[in-house]
């Protein structure tokens, strides 16, 4: 199995290095056989190579089984037009690696519930999973741009496009997992003034009585699903939703977990392809270089692409379960309100990691 590291900016390379040593770790003592390589991306790229994701790097990781990102972007890249963004190069990562579901757990550890800003009795035990569409809609959506109409007026456009298929394949994958879980998904539009929602909610609908009888479909208005999150987050268990609703949703529901830094995601395409595996939260630029970033949700990131990706779902659980002692233990990063660096918090995880 072929892993591709993409590490990238701000504190990307620091947390990645951690999932590094995870994999040489469990290749020395798990019999696992991963072998890793590495290239530049986002930002990295764009200084050494000029664009932020080469040809070379995108067929790369489309001959790999799984791609683990560490983050992109910062400040010195800002202001640059949007296709030489460091973003740009994630955007065209998903688009080529062709990767449509986003699936991010917004899991809260039972070690951490006083770290939401919600009280502990509204989180404790959440466990939600988003599937968010992640190559589609307003974030693709052609026509797009910026034009000048004179007069010192002038006009942005972005187009929320979605068709059938588009649904259907991610609301598939939403159906798919729920099988798993509850068997309960909530499907989050604005039908009520969007064409492309009223058609999200069709056809997600459709899917669900034609092919899936047994699942337990709900509606939800996207500005009612953000009040529900904090209302009552554990009424839901998975919610499934388009790009840009899911892109905002998925950062509210990771807030009330505690700590971005602990929460993982993974972007998967059709049966057989690479997925991509990346923290939820940023570059960080902020505290990039300190060796102070929380590696658990790189590590995280790592055990989806061990389960989704690299067909070892028992490594996955393993590298879980040492990550979650870790925390019951006491392992705390900064961001946790501890005092580890995230070296430390490696060490941490793979103390747990051996038998
Ligand atoms: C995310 C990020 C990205 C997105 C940015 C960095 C392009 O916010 O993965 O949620 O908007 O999809
Ligand atoms: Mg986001």
């Amino acid at each position: 199995m072929k892993l591709l590291l993409l590490p990238g900016d701000g504190i990307g390379p620091e947390v990645t290095a951690e999932s590094r040593r995870v994999v040489e770790w469990l290749n020395a003592h798990a019999g696992l056989t991963v072998t890793l390589s590495e290239a530049r991306f986002g930002g990295a790229a764009i200084d050494a190579d000029g664009v932020p994701l080469t040809a070379e790097t995108l067929a790369q990781a489309q001959a790999s089984d799984a791609v683990l990102m560490g983050a992109v972007g910062g400040p010195q890249w800002a202001g640059q037009p949007y296709d030489k963004r460091p973003e740009a190069g994630l955007l065209a990562l998903r688009a080529g690696m062709a990767v449509f579901a986003n699936l991010r757990p917004a899991r809260c550890f039972a070690a951490l519930a006083d770290a939401s800003t919600l009280k502990r009795e509204y989180v404790e035990g959440l466990d939600i999973l988003f599937v968010r569409e992640l190559t589609g809609g307003v974030y693709f959506g052609e026509p797009r741009g910026i034009t000048d109409l004179g007069h010192g007026e002038r006009r942005g456009v972005n187009t929320q496009v979605y068709t059938s298929t588009e649904i259907r394949r991610v609301a598939r994958v939403a159906f798919d997992l729920a099988k798993d879980r509850s068997g309960r998904v909530c499907s989050a539009e604005k039908s009520n003034v969007m064409e492309s929602g009223l058609l999200w909610r069709e056809e997600v609908q459709a899917l669900r009585d034609a092919e899936y009888p047994h699942i337990t479909l709900s509606h939800m208005l996207a500005d009612n699903t953000a009040m529900q999150l904090v209302k009552n987050p554990r009424q839901f268990d998975i919610i499934l939703t388009d790009n840009l609703f899911g892109d905002i949703l998925s950062d509210e529901a990771a807030m009330l977990t505690g700590s971005l830094g602990l929460l993982p995601s993974a972007a998967i395409g059709a049966p057989g392809m690479p997925g991509l595996y990346e923290p939820i939260h940023g570059s960080a630029p902020d505290i990039a270089g300190q060796g102070i970033a929380n590696p658990c949700a790189s590590i995280l990131s790592l055990a989806m692409a061990l389960r989704y990706s690299l067909g070892s779902p028992h490594a996955a659980n393993r590298v879980e379960a040492a990550v979650e002692a870790a925390l019951d233990g006491g392992a705390r990063t900064r961001d946790l309100g501890g005092t580890l660096s995230t070296r430390q918090m490696g060490d941490a995880i793979l103390a747990c990691l051996a038998p």
